[in-house]
């Protein structure tokens, strides 16, 4: 039984009538009866990390709102722009309920009258499926916060709170450097909270269930794309072996074994093909030099990581927002570094001198977007076979 989505093996929204029918509104039911700072200490308690990438303690982040003066501001983030993920895109389409009551929960711990919610415009489904659930909410007098849909067009850096807070003050789609960090200085000035669509669906569960079960049981959505045969999102628990996951998602394409898994979409080092065993979460994919990000890419061994590494950097260069001269330039200067590799492997020189230029583009920048693509290049480089030396 999945606790985010409802397995009625429909493709609809599922009603109001459903969602109470399983449970739902009984968290904000009981988050009605407790004051802010229980419901805080019920979500540090459940061990809640942001599932938008970063992985950052929910409960410590409503802590610093809510000890700021007021107004406080809830910012909700649909912009889902990950390369592969699709979780929270199915999440607000088909159990749009379990957002929304997570909502009204953080809205209540953060005292938040106002909430906006940020989303890629082209998630039509999405939208539809979440005005819809609201309209049923202001019916059932469930409605209690002032709750403004913005849908806006779609580019990736709008996903990083700083330039999504930008955008939201009719600022250009433009990350500020941090501090101040949002919870102290965020929309209008005034302490933020930026969540993630899935970490708020993520609280309606603890509140219903209790954070001592959420604890126990770690139920994550995974979004696994890439080479294997059936791509989709996958409700399990944290912790769930690499390999278990790939053979829910049918294995490797035919012919093909899985050469690498980007744990992180675009933003994170690969698990290569002898670490596949790895429990999924954020401490133990440290332990191997990455993370666990906003979805699960698998590579296939017919895909060489010359053109993945080619591919992923053309995405950064594409996406750079343009603030920092250095991230424009750095950028294009990775993705042509990863070229002559495109259809044959590097020399050894060739290999050494591609590491070095990564480097040289690490912790520059004031966001993490070109750290970002520099510590990836340098992590995809050595899994390049190089023409003088076997395989890695
Ligand atoms: C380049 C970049 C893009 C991001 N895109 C998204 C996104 O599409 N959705 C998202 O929830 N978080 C995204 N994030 C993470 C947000 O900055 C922020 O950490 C997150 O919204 C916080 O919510 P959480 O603590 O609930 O995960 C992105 C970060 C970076 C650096």
């Amino acid at each position: 039984m999945g606790v985010f989505l409802p397995d009625d093996g429909s493709a609809a929204p599922e009603s109001l009538e459903a969602y109470r029918l399983r449970g739902g509104y009984g968290g904000y039911a009981r988050a009605r009866r407790l004051e802010s700072e229980a419901l805080i200490a019920e979500i540090e308690a459940a061990g809640l990390r942001g599932r938008g990438g970063a992985g950052f303690p929910t409960g410590t982040k409503w802590r610093m709102v809510a000890a700021g003066p007021l107004p406080h501001h809830l910012v909700v983030n649909g912009a889902e722009g990950e390369p592969g993920s699709m979780k929270d895109r199915t999440l607000m389409a088909r159990a749009p309920h379990r957002v929304l009551e997570g909502i009204l929960i953080a809205a209540r711990a953060l005292q938040a009258e106002r909430v906006q919610f940020y989303l890629n415009d082209e998630f039509v489904d999405a939208i539809a499926a979440l005005t819809g659930a609201w309209r049923e909410c202001e019916q059932a007098g469930l409605a209690d916060v002032d709750l403004q849909f913005v849908p806006e067009t779609h580019v990736y850096i709008a996903g990083e709170e700083t330039a999504l807070l930008s955008v939201l003050m009719q600022e250009a789609a433009q990350p500020w450097h941090k501090p101040p960090y949002p919870s102290e200085k965020g929309l209008d000035g005034e302490p933020t909270a930026v969540n993630n669509v899935e970490t708020l669906a993520a609280v309606a569960l603890i509140m219903e269930r209790g954070a001592d079960v959420f604890a126990a049981e770690r139920p994550m959505l995974f979004s696994l794309s890439g080479d294997v045969r059936r791509p989709g999102v996958y409700e399990a628990p944290e912790g769930i072996s690499l390999a278990t996951l790939l053979e829910r998602a049918g294995g490797p394409l035919a012919g093909q074994h899985i050469a690498a898994v980007l744990p992180g979409g675009y933003s994170m080092p690969p698990i290569t093909a002898d670490r596949l065993a790895v429990p999924l979460s954020s401490d133990h994919l440290r332990q191997l030099g990455t993370g666990l990000g906003a979805s699960l890419i698998a590579v296939g061994s017919e895909r060489g990581f010359g053109q993945l590494g080619h591919d992923m950097m053309a995405f950064f260069a594409r996406e750079t927002c343009g603030k920092c001269p250095v991230c424009v330039k750095g950028c294009q200067v990775l993705r042509d570094g990863f070229e002559p590799y495109l259809t044959r492997p590097p020399s050894t020189e060739g290999q050494e001198a591609l590491m070095l230029t990564a480097k040289k583009y690490r912790h520059k920048g004031i966001c993490s977007f070109l750290d970002t693509a520099a510590r990836v290049a340098e992590s995809l480089v050595p899994l390049m076979a190089p023409a003088d030396r076997p395989s890695v």
